[in-house]
């Protein structure tokens, strides 16, 4: 592992590319290995081995491929599986949370809304953050079932989706949220959607900027930001069919490599 090395990141399919833009964003000369888990997709109603299980095998796959650094660019691996991989793994491991904290400090309405799988929503690690930041305030926890896999078959604005949605959020505007936190790296993908569902009044926050932030910081206390500025590879790899990565990503088509392989 060197500076030269890339950082690794992995989700349970194509979701944490949402993240990966911003990484790139903030780190352009960085390369970069993406690991797109869609054959185990969705996460978020598998148990708590499975998950850590999962994560263990895409962590393996991406020190075998030489990470410097890995993002745990889904929150359901990381709200389950992140203390584990920390205790095994002598490797920077950065993990995503939804926002809580922020929208708790903004709201107005005293009322947040979050939208995450259940996965998150019953883990230890979401309610002790939850049960910190939100002593004073009510918060909707809605389990966005569905998203994931229309998401993951590049279904983002069909009428399937459409009336999910609106059945997701009906519980968050009944109870006058002006926040919507996002748990989960996928639904960047639907905020566009989201917002015209949602009153005018709110507003949708997600964590992939914190995360990208976080990465850059950990790389510069450690001395491992990369210093040759020729361009950065940037790969992508998925164990199931590349066309709704190649669909997300499509702006990016010039400078990415999106293959399919087992892992
Ligand atoms: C899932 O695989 O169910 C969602 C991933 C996430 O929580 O970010």
């Amino acid at each position: 592992m060197n500076k030269n090395s890339p950082i690794g990141i992995f989700d349970s399919g194509v979701g944490g590319s949402s993240i990966w833009q911003e990484i790139h964003k903030h780190l352009p000369h960085e390369h970069t290995i993406y690991l797109a888990d869609s054959k185990n997709a969705p996460y978020g109603n598998k148990s708590a081995e499975e998950i850590t299980e999962l994560s263990i095998k895409n962590t393996e796959k991406l020190l075998h491929l030489g990470a410097k650094l890995i993002v745990v660019a889904c929150n359901t691996a990381t709200t389950n599986a992140i203390v584990t991989l920390r205790q095994n793994y002598n490797i920077p491991i950065i993990g995503i949370e939804p926002a809580i904290k922020p929208a708790a400090l903004k709201t107005v309405s005293k009322s947040i809304g979050i939208l995450a799988t259940k996965g998150t929503l019953s883990s230890a690690l979401f309610s002790a953050t939850t049960r910190e930041f939100t002593k004073d305030i009510s918060v909707v926890e809605i389990i966005g079932e569905g998203l994931v896999p229309l998401i993951e078959a590049g279904n983002l604005d069909g009428p399937e989706m459409i009336s999910l949605l609106k059945k997701h959020t009906e519980p968050m505007i009944s109870a006058n949220v002006d926040y919507v936190v996002l748990g989960c790296s996928h639904y960047p993908y639907i905020i566009p959607q989201l917002k015209e569902i949602l009153p005018k009044n709110v507003t949708i926050i997600d964590s992939g900027e914190a995360v990208a932030r976080q990465t850059k910081t950990v790389l510069q206390s450690l001395d491992l930001l990369r210093e040759e500025y020729t361009p950065p590879k940037l790969q992508f790899f998925t164990n199931a069919k590349t066309d709704t990565l190649k669909f997300l990503l499509k702006k990016y088509s010039e400078k990415i490599s999106v293959e399919n392989c087992d892992f």
